[in-house]
């Protein structure tokens, strides 16, 4: 039967200031789909992407926002076998409509959370967290004593991946924007910390590298960093461009990878990694398991409610937040 929920949606392409809280009817849950009352939601810089309508293809408007999230299932649809009413569910991915009280989600997005997980720490954890679990497992093949370089280390993303990279042997060298966030990223297990507002990046990586360079540079900064953290590459390095944060990445001429010493460069997404559903449990169970024996260590979330889901962008977009965001309804 369908019902009123809360949900946040927005109508032009624009600032966080096209957000807004509105009542809108939510229909019983289709065939293949459960109905989720969420308990905590995840904001990711995905959702600045699409409220701004760059990156991918637009959103139809007017639109819901957000693709992660926790809950308890409240009706389930025709064909639904894996999953019941009552079961705790989280979630990355899906049609975006997650910053909302309640919502319907194909089920083959769902995954089972394990008791002992608090909801707000998982709602800022899946998303993230298993964007770092196919980061530094499963994208590039690293070993023990290799050398990384991992940009805006103190973020969502990167608070996960430095502590999972510290964890498999690798050295990781971060860079954040500030002196506090440089303390983060020291205690989460960077080795070495480069503030890249003040310094020279490439310089400071030549400088603890000894000139060799690092095996692989994982970069969501995007227009800011992307030419010069090609530069930071050993020989036959790797460049994993994942996210553009400060603006979309130029056109780069295939030449370039050879010039600079036969690179490889690949442009991941967590979609990719994640469609099918034997990868997607095995990753879950890899980051649940991790975050149980404390491998990973989900800080301390930034906590807003649903209805101030535009303040939660303001800070992130503008280098406010540390670590993960998360909405609570
Ligand atoms: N490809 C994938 O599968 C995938 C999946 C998840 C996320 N991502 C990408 O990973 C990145 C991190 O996502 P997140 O949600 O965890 O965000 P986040 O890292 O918490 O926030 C972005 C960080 O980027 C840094 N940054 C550098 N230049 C910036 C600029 N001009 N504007 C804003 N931020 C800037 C800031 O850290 P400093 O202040 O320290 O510079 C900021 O805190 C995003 O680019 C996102 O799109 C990609």
């Amino acid at each position: 039967m369908p019902h009123i929920i809360s949900s946040i949606r927005f109508s032009d392409y624009g600032g966080s200031d096209v957000l807004s809280l509105s009542n809108i009817e939510l229909p019983a849950p289709g065939p293949g789909e459960i109905q989720i009352r969420h308990a905590a939601i995840g904001v990711n810089y995905i959702d600045i992407y699409h409220r701004k309508g760059v990156f991918g293809p637009k959103l139809p408007l007017p639109s819901g926002l957000g693709v992660e999230g926790v809950g308890e299932i409240v009706a389930v649809g025709p064909d639904v076998s894996a999953f019941k009413v009552g079961d705790r569910v989280a979630y990355v991915g899906g049609p975006p409509g997650g910053y909302a009280t309640h919502r319907n989600l194909p089920a083959a997005r769902a995954i089972h959370v394990p008791a002992g997980l608090d909801s707000a720490t998982v709602a800022a954890s899946v998303f993230k967290g298993l964007t770092a679990e196919y980061l530094t497992h499963r994208c590039v093949s690293l070993q023990p004593g290799d050398t990384v370089l991992f940009h805006a280390a103190a973020g969502g993303v990167g608070s996960f991946a430095s502590q999972w990279l510290k964890a498999l042997g690798v050295t990781v060298i971060g860079t954040v924007s500030t002196e506090a966030k440089a303390q983060i990223a020291r205690a989460q297990g960077c080795d070495h910390v480069i503030i890249y507002s003040h310094d020279d990046f490439r310089d400071e990586v030549m400088r603890i590298t000894g000139g060799k360079g690092v095996r692989v540079v994982y970069d969501s900064v995007g227009a800011h960093t992307f030419m010069r953290s090609l530069d930071c590459l050993q020989p036959r390095g790797t460049m994993v461009s994942f996210g553009e944060s400060s603006g979309p990445v130029e056109p780069l001429a295939v030449g370039t990878l050879g010039a600079k010493g036969s690179l490889f460069l690949t442009r991941p997404s967590i979609a990719h990694y994640t469609a099918d559903r034997v990868e997607y449990e095995g990753a879950a169970e890899r980051l649940f398991s991790a975050m149980r024996d404390s491998t990973v260590v989900a800080g301390k979330p930034s906590v807003y409610p649903l209805a101030e889901a535009a303040q939660a962008h303001a800070d992130l977009e503008s280098r406010r937040t540390t670590g993960a965001v998360v909405l609570l309804p």
